[in-house]
This record gives C-alpha cells, structure tokens and sequence, in this order.
C-alpha cells in the first residue's frame, strides 16, 4: 500500500485551528495526528476534548488521536464522542493493555498501541493482531520538534517480522522528529504512516511539503 501522512496539530497555530485545518483538508494528507498530553505521562499539557471536538468540525479527514495519557481507560468513550476514529494508547500506560484495545474497538473506533523509543517491538507479539495500528515513537513523547532517534530504523523491520508472521493487519505509524532527509529511509525500511508536526507547520508552503513526504521515490 501507498504509505499515508499524518500532520500533527501540535505544530498548528492554535489561534488559526480552523485555517490549519483546511490546509491539510485541501492537502495530499491522510489523517490528522491529534496529540493528547495529560501532563503526568508526558511532561507536557497540549489540549483536550473541547478541542478535538472543535478539530472533528472541520476536518474532512480522520482524526488518528495519540493519547499519551495514564490510566486512560476513563476516557475511552469522551475520545469516541469528541470524533477519534483511531485511538493510540501507550503500551507503558496500559496495565490491562489486553482489556483496553478490547474497550476502544467494542465503541467503534480502530485500535492502536504506541511504543515508547527503549520499549521492544515483541512487546506487543501476545496483542498483535488485535491491533489496527502499532505507532512506533521516535523521539520521546511530549514535544514537537525533537531530533528522531535513529534506532527506529532497527525497530521497524523487526515489527514488520511479527506482523507478517501473525498475519495481523496492523499498521506501522512512526511519530516524531520525521523530516524530508528521512521520509524515503522510513517508508523502505516499513512504515506506513508518517507523522510529521514541525516539518509540516514550519515550512513555508505545508502543501507542498507534505506533498513532497507523500511521494514514494
Ligand atoms: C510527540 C508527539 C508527536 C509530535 C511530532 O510527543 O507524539 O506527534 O507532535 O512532532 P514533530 O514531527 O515535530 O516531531
Ligand atoms: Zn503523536
């Protein structure tokens, strides 16, 4: 399959939401990457379901929500009414990881397991194919506009093994620092999904930036 882009709103100007978002409504985008921080998980606040409700009204695309919450199972449903069509927990904030992607799918949304940058890929070979999506973090979560970590590449195949193996049907979503010096490297080595916050909303035309990630050679 054609790999998909996923901008992060992170790196919009949260003062002009809706103009952001039909940018990348008018875009080659896929998704939108909507990055939940709680502030106990990750040592930042970034926004909550007033604001994803406020995304869901605009967007024209799906909305692929990144929790990088504790506990998260309290919230699973206030995620399902604010408009999150893919939902990610993180695999270190699930204790009942099993019980959780179970909930997310029973209220109608795809499933997803994010991995932290030390956490192994084979954490997730007892769960995989109860998945839709594995995102695989390449900076520490938290913040946008970090510097990607290059042991991703090493996770990435490793990943693609277990899924081939199991026949799951997961994708692989690689999420932080991702750049136009390393689209191409991460696309051959098995991603699917590209997230990309800084390197969309920093450049000068977005458009044709994340046209440019969308392309294969
Ligand atoms: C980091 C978030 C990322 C972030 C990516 O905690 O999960 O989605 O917004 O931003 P960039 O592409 O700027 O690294
Ligand atoms: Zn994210």
């Amino acid at each position: 399959m054609k790999h998909l882009i996923a901008p992060s709103l992170l790196s919009a100007d949260f003062a002009n939401l809706q103009r952001d978002i039909e940018m990348i409504n008018g875009s080659e985008a896929d998704w939108f990457h909507v990055d939940v921080m709680d502030g106990m998980f990750v040592p930042n606040i970034s926004f909550g379901f007033p604001v994803i409700k406020a995304i869901k009204k605009h967007a024209t695309k799906p909305l692929d929500v990144h929790i990088m919450v504790e506990n998260p199972d309290r919230y699973l449903q206030q995620f399902k009414e604010a408009g999150a069509d893919i939902l990610t927990v993180h695999y270190e904030a699930c204790t009942h990881l099993h019980r959780t992607v179970q909930a997310i799918k029973a209220l109608g949304m795809k499933a997803g397991v994010a991995l932290n940058p030390h956490t192994p890929v084979n954490s997730l070979i007892d769960i995989i194919e109860d998945l839709d999506l594995v995102l695989i973090m390449s900076v520490n979560p938290g913040f946008g506009g970090q510097k990607f970590i290059e042991n991703t590449y090493h996770k990435i195949p490793v990943l693609k093994d277990i899924i081939r193996a199991t026949k799951s049907n997961a994708l692989i979503e690689v999420d932080g620092g991702v750049d136009l010096n390393n689209y191409k490297k991460l696309i051959e080595s098995g991603a699917n999904v590209l997230v990309a916050g800084n390197t969309v909303f920093s450049s000068s035309n977005p458009v044709q930036t994340i046209a440019t990630l969308k392309k294969q050679e």
